[in-house]
């Protein structure tokens, strides 16, 4: 597939991330929040969010795949954090995409089990079109439509993470909310 034309700019991005900042430090207190961003697509996004907060905060991450790399193969965790890193704590999942949610449903579930006082998710991206599974996500920087992205983070079979901006990949639409 060709790369298509940005979606969203880096401006754009640094932008939404310092606002999404602002409000998750306006709605915890940071000392019981632990971010768990999820590998390898928040690379990026995790990696500017967790500077944009004006004090300390506890920073993990996990890996998550799909069994068979379909999609309707099993999501699995990897590297799950101890429990002690997690139980009891004010608990962010931070995500580059939530599409049908299956990954953040799964990851809750796992960090549930490890005793997490809350869980939310904050995401670059939402296609809310695709949802499947129930996932409680208060803080999104933008929604997308239906089409495939990749930049800042996220893939195509391993590539185009390293662009500054989202962009679509050819045969995609150009357009956001
Ligand atoms: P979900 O489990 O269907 O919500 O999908 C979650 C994961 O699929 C995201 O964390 C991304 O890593 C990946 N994903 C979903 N949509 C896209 C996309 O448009 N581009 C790149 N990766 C995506
Ligand atoms: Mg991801």
């Amino acid at each position: 597939m060709q790369l298509g034309g940005v979606l969203i700019s880096e401006s754009r991005i640094a932008d939404a991330v310092g606002k999404l900042a602002d409000r998750v430090s306006r709605d915890y207190d940071l000392s019981r929040v632990v971010l768990v961003g999820v590998m390898d697509g928040a690379v990026c996004f995790l990696s500017d969010l967790m500077r944009a907060f004006g004090e300390p905060v506890d920073v993990t991450t996990v890996r998550m795949r799909r069994y068979d790399g379909t999609e309707g193969g099993e999501v699995t965790v990897s590297l799950l954090p101890p429990r002690d890193r997690i139980e009891g704590r004010e608990v962010l999942i931070v995500e580059d995409i939530v599409d049908t949610g299956e990954t953040c449903a799964v990851l809750s579930e796992r960090l549930s089990e490890l005793g997490a006082a809350s869980i939310d998710v904050c995401a670059l991206l939402d296609k809310p079109s695709r949802r499947t599974h129930d996932v409680k996500a208060t803080y999104i920087g933008f929604e997308a439509p239906d089409v495939f992205v990749v930049g800042y983070g996220m893939d195509c079979d391993g590539v185009y993470r390293n662009l500054r901006d989202v962009c679509v990949l050819e045969g995609g639409e150009s357009e956001l909310n």
